[in-house]
């Protein structure tokens, strides 16, 4: 079995936000703030929980700010310095990945996932690599991709990250078939990108976290155009799951997309509730709201 270790993780951050408009005009979705940090910090936060050393970003034009996001602030941490604000400074140098630990590549044109993919080929090499979509967060007792990287270390192959959705909504998101398998690891017999109403072969979505064997970029680089006339991270992963093993990897926690106003507002509310320093304040916001 191979389980070459996981060292380098993909962050495409090369989307246009258009559900998230006008807040999306001149700042990524991915800078929006969720709680106390941009919704991109959150997800680079659980890379690195989950053992992740380089961190790959797949950007666009009008992204520029997320590198300076992961970059050193002089002026900034000098004057924090001046004035001895240790905490703050400590804050900052907890968020900052060393230097040479990142890579920023553009897309140029974003011709969809599986093309943003594809653009960290060189970057990533011949190493089965994380993929994980920034604007999914993932909230629960255990980060989602260190629950993946265990399961990884044990089968090797390809990984999927799941959660359960509504059975009326199955046909907005990708959907895994387990052969209906309760367990939290599973093989993937078959996925299906938005099965038609009462197709669908479970209720367990794909949540944006991946973990791929570098055969992938192969197949997207045939350049194939899927759904909606884009290159679809999917379509190649059915491709590869005729010779290699997928596993679904099922997590209990809370998904939210952020990509979408409402996810938006629902994480902030679950971060905020979940944050041990605000949390007490913020409920007493809530139900003064609610009345
Ligand atoms: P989404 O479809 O959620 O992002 O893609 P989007 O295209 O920015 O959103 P809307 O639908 O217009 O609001 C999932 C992830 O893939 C990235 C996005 O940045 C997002 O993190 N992506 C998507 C790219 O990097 N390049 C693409 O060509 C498409």
């Amino acid at each position: 079995m191979n389980t070459k270790r996981i060292r380098k993780a993909v962050f495409p951050v090369a989307g246009l936000g258009t559900r998230f408009l006008p807040a999306t005009r001149a700042i990524p979705k991915e800078m929006l703030t969720v709680v106390d940090r941009p919704v991109i910090q959150h997800v680079v936060d659980e890379a690195r929980a989950a053992g992740i050393e380089h961190f790959v970003f797949i950007t666009g034009r009008n992204k520029h700010v997320i590198e300076d996001h992961f970059d050193r602030q002089f002026e900034l941490e000098a004057t924090l310095r001046g004035r001895g604000k240790e905490k703050e400074l400590a804050i900052l140098d907890a968020d900052t990945p060393a230097a040479g630990a990142t890579s920023f590549t553009r897309q140029q044109v974003p011709l969809g996932l599986g093309h943003a993919v594809w653009c960290a080929r060189d970057i990533i090499g011949d190493e089965p690599f994380a993929l994980l979509l920034p604007d999914m967060l993932h909230l629960g007792a255990k980060p989602c991709l260190a629950e993946m990287m265990e399961a990884y270390n044990q089968k090797g192959g390809n990984h999927i990250g799941v959660y359960p959705v509504a059975e009326d909504e199955t046909n907005q998101y990708g959907i895994v078939d387990i052969s209906g398998s309760k367990e939290k690891v599973a093989p993937i017999a078959r996925m299906v990108e938005k099965p038609a109403k009462g197709t669908a072969p479970s209720n367990l979505a794909i949540s944006g976290r991946y973990i791929l064997q570098p055969a992938i970029f192969d197949l997207l680089a045939k350049q194939e155009r899927g759904a909606g006339g884009e290159i679809q991270l999917t379509d190649s992963m059915v491709t590869l799951a005729k010779s290699e093993p997928f596993y679904s990897v099922r997590f209990d926690g809370k998904v939210y997309d952020t990509g979408s106003k409402l996810g938006f507002l629902a994480a902030n509310v679950a971060y905020g509730l979940a944050n041990k320093d605000l949390a007490g304040d913020f409920r007493a916001i809530i139900d003064a709201h609610l009345g």
